[in-house]
């Protein structure tokens, strides 16, 4: 297998000064792969040079990814300090007591000591079965509120303090939520995941992170081409083929994937692809490594944004809610 030295590949600096890989791989298998498939490719991972893995509990798979890691911290292939692992509490683990709990699973799941950063997979803590449909919906599902998340992150924060965390992260939050919040956090978030790809670049968010000095990590970075039917509708557009894209690919020589991640790495986000085949995920680290795009190019693809958001978390949504759009604040404030 190609080895691709984690020293050539470039770093994103924490708020802290520390210094972590600008691309990672995503563990969530959108029900096409088993945890067995997904744990292997973390270890094909591990071997080829990543060094940053996005897992969460509720993707179903750490246990069996937890093995893989004490595999490796076993044979030597790579020690405990040179992985940054995350893990993420899901929208069912938000009461009190919970998110200790939620972690207490995590890190026997993964067999760890500590993870490197924990986020709150959504900011509210509406649930939906497994698998459900996309009009499926949970009667018990809330707005979303400032006292409520502050009481989780308070128990994140607890976390922190007894040392189960080295970071905190947020994920699925917007300007008014974070705007909200921000001020009231003792323990302030080093990472915020969210969807950004060429089609969704959310740059009002992504600059919003900048200027806070959080990194922004990216998910669906390739515009997640092979999601599940529920994820998808009519408008979505595809960013592997959107003629901006493909057509930078052709000059480069790669798969239009490849263009998106090198985008996200040159962008500043973390980019989390994900993959089970090993010449995939090979190439999404290697490609970080060499034949950057120009800045024409770089240029060409901020232009070629078209804000289409493929993770519209209707699922989530609460009795009076109308639209998918009220979870994401489009009018600026938070949507009740
Ligand atoms: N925080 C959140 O709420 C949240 C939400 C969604 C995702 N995530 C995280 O983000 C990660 C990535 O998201 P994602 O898996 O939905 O989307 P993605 O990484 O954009 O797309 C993954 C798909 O792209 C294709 N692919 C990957 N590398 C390729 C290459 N080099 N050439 C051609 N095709 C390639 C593969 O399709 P085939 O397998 O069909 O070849 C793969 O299944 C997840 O695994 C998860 O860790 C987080």
């Amino acid at each position: 297998m190609a080895f691709i030295d984690p020293k050539t590949v470039p770093q994103r600096t924490l708020f802290t000064g520390e210094k972590i890989p600008c691309i990672g791989m995503g563990t969530f298998g959108s029900d096409r792969f088993t945890p067995d498939q997904v744990s292997s490719a973390v270890a094909g991972a591990i071997r080829c040079g990543y060094r940053l893995f996005d897992c969460a509990s509720v993707y179903g798979n750490e246990d069996q990814i937890g093995k893989v890691f004490a595999r490796a911290f076993e044979e030597g292939v790579v020690k405990r300090e040179e992985l940054f692992v995350t893990s993420k509490v899901w929208n069912d683990m938000h009461g009190k007591g919970d998110v200790l709990l939620s972690m207490a699973k995590t890190l026997k799941d993964l067999r760890l000591d500590y993870v490197d950063a924990y986020f709150v997979h959504w900011p509210f803590p509406n649930y939906h079965a497994p698998g459900c449909g996309s009009d499926s919906r949970n009667p018990d599902s809330k707005p979303f509120s400032v006292e409520e998340f502050m009481l989780t992150w308070r128990q994140m924060e607890r976390l922190y303090e007894m040392g189960l965390t080295r970071y905190l992260g947020m994920s699925n939050m917007t300007i008014p939520k974070l705007k909200a919040v921000l001020p009231l956090v003792k323990i302030k978030p080093a990472l915020i995941e969210m969807e950004l790809h060429p089609a969704f670049q959310q740059p009002e968010l992504f600059d919003y992170c900048e200027a806070n000095r959080i990194v922004p990590v990216g998910f669906c970075p390739i515009g997640s081409p092979s999601r599940p039917e529920r994820d998808r509708t009519p408008e979505d557009v595809a960013a592997t083929e959107m003629p901006e894209v493909v057509e930078i690919a052709r000059a480069h020589g790669v798969h239009p994937a490849i263009i998106c991640l090198k985008w996200a790495a040159q962008r500043g986000q973390i980019p989390i692809p994900f993959s089970v085949k090993e010449p995939q995920y090979v190439s999404n680290l290697k490609c970080v490594t060499e034949d950057p795009l120009t800045d024409e190019e770089m240029e060409t693809l901020r232009a070629a944004d078209k804000n289409c958001r493929l993770i519209k978390g209707q699922v989530f949504l609460w009795p009076g809610a109308t639209h998918w759009q009220d979870l994401w604040d489009l009018n600026g404030e938070i949507t009740k």
